[in-house]
């Protein structure tokens, strides 16, 4: 008898656009042409969106009462089948639909389980010049690998608050992993974000891409640039850390959908109140940091080295990685 062949573990299912629910929002009680065409403009356009969103952004969007909010809402999420109990297998088949892209140096990759996944926002802390916009740019050209590669072969929404996106680094490092560089550009769709409330906006366009084009990967760099520079003051720390809290969770809700990897980046701010160990911390306070699935805290080395430390993550331990900048990309 000859042996039984040992079992393998499917690999990652090919980048597809997620299928969507065919019913019209004119299907759901209480919508009309008005309330649809309204809930569209603002970005609601399938019964997921709406199915998972909360009754005073909808009831703000169209322009309707609380009540008829919640019931639309309701509705949705019956039609969408969301909302309910699911089963450990469930959430079991869902994961092993993650994704994983590299990030082209070894250490970097076991230190995140095997690379950047999908379904999860990473955050990339650090101060100035640490690379994490060379990060983001490396793993907007590995996202575009074959899977056997580490890639899924995927394109990318980058949304740059601080004008730092350089087509030219992309050029080199795709060059670097054996991608025609020009193909590369064409699958980096790059939107500068003015303000805070253009960045939160510029999530909703993501999403009209993604149902054109197989994105599984969304940059937004910097995370907090914009909100810190417009909430300066005291008094306005609340308004800021609920419209972060809105965006971040907008983010995550983007990565489920579609199955795709978010990564933003975060400057650390000095703090002079902490006495001992790192006087820095991360922007964005609590909300950024439990938003956030992976954080990477970057710091500087003997160059062109820097190191990378995992921190408060739900099911890896804690660990540090050196790796390089160079004018290739990452390496290790
Ligand atoms: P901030 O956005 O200012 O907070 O910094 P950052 O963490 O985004 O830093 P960034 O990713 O811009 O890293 C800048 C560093 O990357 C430089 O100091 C260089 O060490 C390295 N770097 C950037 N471009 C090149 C390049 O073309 N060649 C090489 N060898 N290194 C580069
Ligand atoms: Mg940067």
């Amino acid at each position: 008898m000859s042996p039984k062949p040992i079992a393998r573990v499917a690999p990652p299912a090919e980048p597809a656009v997620p299928e969507k629910t065919a019913v019209a929002l004119e299907d759901l009680p209480g919508v009309g042409a008005t309330t649809a065409d309204k809930l569209r403009e603002a970005g609601y356009t399938d019964l997921m969106e709406l199915a998972v969103a909360s009754p005073g952004d909808i009831a703000e969007a169209a322009d309707i009462g609380l009540t008829v909010a919640q019931k639309i809402i309701g509705e949705a999420r019956r039609k969408a089948d969301v909302g309910g109990f699911e089963l450990g297998t469930q959430v079991l088949e869902r994961r092993k639909k993650l994704g994983r892209i590299t990030l082209n140096a070894k250490a970097l990759d076991e230190l995140l389980g095997g690379g950047v996944e999908t379904q999860a926002i990473t955050e990339f802390a650090g101060e100035f010049g640490t690379g994490k916009t060379q990060m983001a740019h490396q793993i907007a050209v590995d996202v575009q690998l074959p899977v056997a590669q580490g890639g899924l072969l995927g394109e990318t929404v980058y949304i740059d608050t601080e004008s730092t996106f350089r087509p030219e680094r992309i050029i080199d490092m795709s060059k670097a992993v054996g991608l025609d560089p020009q193909e590369a550009l064409t699958k980096i769709h790059v939107a500068r974000a003015f303000n805070s409330s253009h960045q939160m906006l510029l999530v909703q366009k993501a999403q009209e891409l993604a149902r054109q084009r197989p994105i599984r990967l969304l940059v937004v760099d910097s995370l907090t640039a914009h909100f810190r520079s417009e909430y300066a003051g005291r008094g306005e720390l609340a308004p800021r850390q609920q419209l972060l809290n809105k965006h971040l969770h907008e983010l995550l809700r983007f990565a489920d959908t579609y199955n795709a990897a978010v990564v933003v980046t975060n400057q650390v701010m000095a703090r002079p109140d902490i006495l001992f160990g790192d006087p820095t911390r991360p922007i964005g306070g609590n909300i950024v940091a439990h938003a956030s699935t992976y954080r990477l805290y970057l710091r500087k080395s003997k160059p062109p080295k820097r190191i990378a430390r995992l921190i408060d993550s739900p099911n890896l331990p804690e660990g540090e990685a050196v790796y390089s900048l160079t004018s290739e990309g990452i390496r290790e």
